[in-house]
């Protein structure tokens, strides 16, 4: 049983296929479009593990290996990409794949919205990051010695399949990771949801297929209806950065190495945020403590003292600098109004950042 949902952007509207062995759908969809050559980017891992099971679904599939993690969003790999790619004598009707994580979507997304001034590409998320947010929305990005996701487009994929199975072989911590961005989607859009989330943690970590199905395909959900609404960010959509302002520094500072994962950071992004809406009186102290209780029941580490022992405090503020402008005295964040609703909050000084920020310190 497959789950659809339709991404609507008019003339660039597309699907979203959700369930175990959704991969069978792309027969479907190369019969209606016929395209003259297919190329799936994908990295070592996914490769090792699934390249297989792609190639036995599309004939004559060609790939393009990239090395795995975070470094194959650079410069040097997306030039390079995109020579391995052109020396396939490909055309315009050259369909790209994006067959593997966050990394491997956003490099593929932004070749394919260059090359010969833009391909057709879809999404194939191998990890459940990739599967509820990265592969949803059409942001494509690699980074730049500036900063993270500075170079980059605003390019739809034609298709998104997201298939379950992959999530076998992914490890637990990177499954974790990858669920934080679903309780995002409870905390800053729908309580009801995070009350299922909470009732069914023990389910979802044990990998069960059907929950597994429903939890994807809501949050999926609820990025299209929000991505429908606000394509380019230009209001809305910045609610998706929920817990992002406070993560990104710890990511910064820890050099997007394996000492915190993305979804890692979040979690304790999501939870300074939570302290933050609790110091403007937006939330009480109970409905923090059931934003802490679900994510520590779900594994994350939530002391940062166990993740690294002295943070530098300084450093950790600059790096806030480098994320957001200072106007007046006053930073934008997002803080929530009540556990299933957020807001664009515009008027958070320096000290209370540095509250909050000292609060998880110490
Ligand atoms: N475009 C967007 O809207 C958006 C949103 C959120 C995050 N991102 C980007 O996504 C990236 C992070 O994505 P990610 O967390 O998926 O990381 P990733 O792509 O690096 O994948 C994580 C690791 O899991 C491995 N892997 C992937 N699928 C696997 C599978 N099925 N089995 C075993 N191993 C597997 C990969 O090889 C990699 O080592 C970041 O670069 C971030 O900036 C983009």
């Amino acid at each position: 049983m497959f789950d659809k949902i339709t991404v609507n952007l008019q003339e660039k509207s597309y699907e979203i296929i959700v369930g175990n062995n959704a991969l069978e759908h792309l027969n479907l969809f190369l019969e209606e479009r016929k395209y003259n050559k297919i190329i799936a980017i994908s990295d070592e891992n996914v490769v090792k593990f699934h390249g297989e099971k792609l190639k036995k679904i599309v004939k004559n599939l060609d790939f393009v290996v990239v090395e795995s993690g975070e470094s194959a969003k650079s410069f040097t790999i997306f030039a390079k990409t995109c020579e391995e790619i052109l020396q396939k004598n490909i055309d315009r009707k050259t369909l790209l794949i994006a067959f593997g994580g966050g990394v491997v979507g956003d490099l593929t997304g932004f070749c394919a919205s260059v090359l010969l001034r833009g391909i057709d590409f879809i999404q194939i998320p191998t990890t459940l990051l990739a599967m509820v947010d990265s592969s949803v929305g059409g942001k494509t990005a690699i980074n730049s010695q500036a900063g993270k996701n500075l170079i980059g487009s605003f390019y739809q994929p034609k298709l998104v399949l997201c298939d379950i199975d992959f999530l076998e072989t992914l490890p637990l911590r990177e499954f974790r990771s990858g669920y934080a961005e679903i309780v995002k989607y409870g905390f800053i859009y729908d309580y009801n949801f995070f009350e299922f989330l909470d009732k069914n943690i023990a389910e979802i970590f044990a990998k069960n297929l059907q929950t597994l199905q429903k939890i994807i395909t809501h949050s999926c959900k609820i990025k299209a209806q929000i991505v429908g609404r606000d394509e380019r960010e230009n209001g809305e959509r910045a609610l998706l950065n929920f817990g992002h302002t406070f993560g990104h520094i710890f990511e910064t500072e820890t050099n997007y190495s394996n000492e915190i994962l993305h979804g890692e950071a979040v979690a304790i992004g999501m939870l300074m945020a939570s302290k933050m809406s609790i110091d403007f009186e937006f939330i009480n102290d109970d409905e923090y403590q059931k934003i802490f209780n679900h994510l520590q029941k779900s594994g994350f580490e939530l002391n940062l003292k166990n993740i690294r022992k002295n943070w530098h405090q300084e450093n950790l503020i600059k790096h806030l600098f480098k994320d957001k402008k200072i106007e007046n005295n006053q930073l934008t964040f997002i803080l929530l109004n009540k556990i299933g609703e957020a807001k664009i909050y515009k008027k958070v000084s320096l000290e209370n950042f540095i509250k909050v920020l000292k609060n998880f310190l110490d």
